[in-house]
């Protein structure tokens, strides 16, 4: 038996020893057997504990969060699939690209696996309110997560700037929905001045709890790779967390020596809410101007980020870069995914975006490994998709930015819904008609 296995052991014993200088001689030889935790890992899974289904907490060696593993709220979040995307990766002249789908999450984006640790602790510590501000993710899943645990939580979403499906899931979870009349920066202002006021748990990205169970989709996702570490991993970024807890994760495996080196990891943003790309390109990173934030892609809406210097940290010490998509170049992008039969939320598709640049610039080159991160279902902003299919997204003058080949791809994936009358002749008629011209496009 493992001194870790078992029954949950103590929390924070082995993250103490994960947290302290990398290289200290007295702390590697009190390091966990990586080959132990590997498999410890793995026995899990078949187990039927409730904490063990998590994957988030079948990682809890390296979760230092609750004291008491009875306080752990979980809907068994993690445990996403790893999907192969052969068709996208053609696209972007690559031959190896997975998306890691966060979006499979139990209320539809990687926003759960941290607020399950971050719930915890608040029920562990008897708060009796939670509360976040939020372009709609983390509002959702702070929702769903405080309702588990009998918690009432309060939700700021920027008004009208949020997706429907999202809107609509703080509502079903039983929030209090506050939409203010102002952007995520705004909301985020607000909500800092409440949480001086009351007794009211904070639960934005700064929390760093919920930084703690973000960084385990890395761990699930080599462990998906039988422990293979890809060249590349790229996020969207919005508020900028997400890069630096998976960046976390990475270099805590490499310190146990679960793998040898970590990923290079990279950041997209929307062109029209990019402050760490102009960050980068301005100063290195050195200083960051917000910026008045706007794109479709709401989830990523945000003009001052929070974590923006932990991402540049990650992006420095992974050797990662930072790029920008453009509303028709994220529409493109997500349209690919969807017919790779995978689909996201606009703000996921970024990362595809970012890779054709990436490649196209020569950083990354075709026999690298990428793994893309998809953040969001796509089922959470579905006016979105609808308008992109009937050809009511996109203006003029952003088609006319896209290269000719860009603009041929879109008229070839539109797949705006066919009104008939209910009659069979006029069906077959119509039906006919559209495989006749599928077929003729597929022998030119
Ligand atoms: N993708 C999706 C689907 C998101 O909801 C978010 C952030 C991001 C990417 C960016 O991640 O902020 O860590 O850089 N959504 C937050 C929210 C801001 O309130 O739901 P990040």
């Amino acid at each position: 038996m493992y001194p870790w296995s078992g029954t949950p052991a103590a929390p924070g014993s082995l993250s103490g020893i994960v947290s302290r200088g990398a290289n200290a001689p007295s702390d590697s030889a009190r390091l966990p057997n990586p080959s132990a935790l590997r498999w410890l890992w793995q026995e899990r899974r078949t187990s039927t504990l409730s904490l063990d289904q998590s994957g988030v907490w079948r990682f809890r060696d390296l979760l230092p969060v609750v004291k008491n593993f009875d306080h752990v709220v979980t809907l068994r979040e993690g445990n996403t699939p790893l999907y192969e995307m052969p068709r996208c990766a053609a696209i972007a002249g690559i031959d190896w690209l997975l998306a890691k789908h966060q979006g499979m999450n139990p209320t539809g984006s990687f926003k759960d696996t941290g607020m399950t640790a971050a719930l915890s602790v608040a029920s562990e510590r008897g708060f009796e309110w939670v509360a976040c501000a939020s372009t709609g993710n983390t509002s959702a899943a702070m929702a769903a997560y405080a309702a588990r645990a009998g918690l009432r939580s309060i939700v700021f979403i920027p008004e009208g700037k949020i997706a429907w499906g999202k809107l609509s899931q703080s509502m079903d979870y039983g929030a209090l929905t506050v939409q203010l009349k102002t952007d995520f920066d705004g909301c985020v202002k607000i909500l800092t001045e409440l949480v001086r006021r009351f007794p009211i748990y904070l639960l934005n990205s700064v929390n760093p709890y919920r930084l703690e169970g973000q960084k385990t989709p890395a761990f699930e996702m080599v462990e998906q790779l039988e422990w293979q570490v890809p060249e590349n991993v790229i996020v969207p970024g919005g508020n900028l967390a997400n890069g630096a807890a998976l960046g976390k994760g990475f270099a805590e495996m490499k310190h146990l020596g679960l793998i040898p080196r970590v990923p290079r990891i990279s950041v997209v943003q929307a062109a029209g809410a990019n402050p760490l790309y102009r960050a980068m390109q301005d100063s290195n990173g050195d200083r960051l101007e917000p910026v008045v934030a706007e794109t479709r892609a709401s989830a990523i809406r945000i003009g001052s980020p929070a974590s923006w210097k932990k991402t540049v940290e990650i992006l420095r010490s992974t050797g990662g870069w930072v790029e920008q998509a453009t509303e028709q170049e994220i529409a493109l992008a997500k349209a690919q995914i969807g017919a790779e039969g995978i689909g996201c939320e606009p703000a996921s598709a970024v990362t595809l975006a970012g890779l054709k640049k990436f490649v196209a610039q020569g950083k990354i080159t075709r026999e690298e490994r990428v793994v893309i991160l998809l953040t969001g279902h796509t089922l959470k902003d579905s006016e979105y998709t609808i308008k992109y299919h009937r050809g009511e997204l996109l203006h003029d003058d952003e088609l006319a930015g896209a290269a000719p080949s860009e603009r041929a791809e879109h008229t070839a994936l539109l797949r705006p819904p066919v009104v008939l009358e209910a009659d069979v002749d006029v069906v077959l008629r119509e039906l006919e008609t559209r495989m006749n011209a599928a077929r003729s496009i597929q022998l030119v």
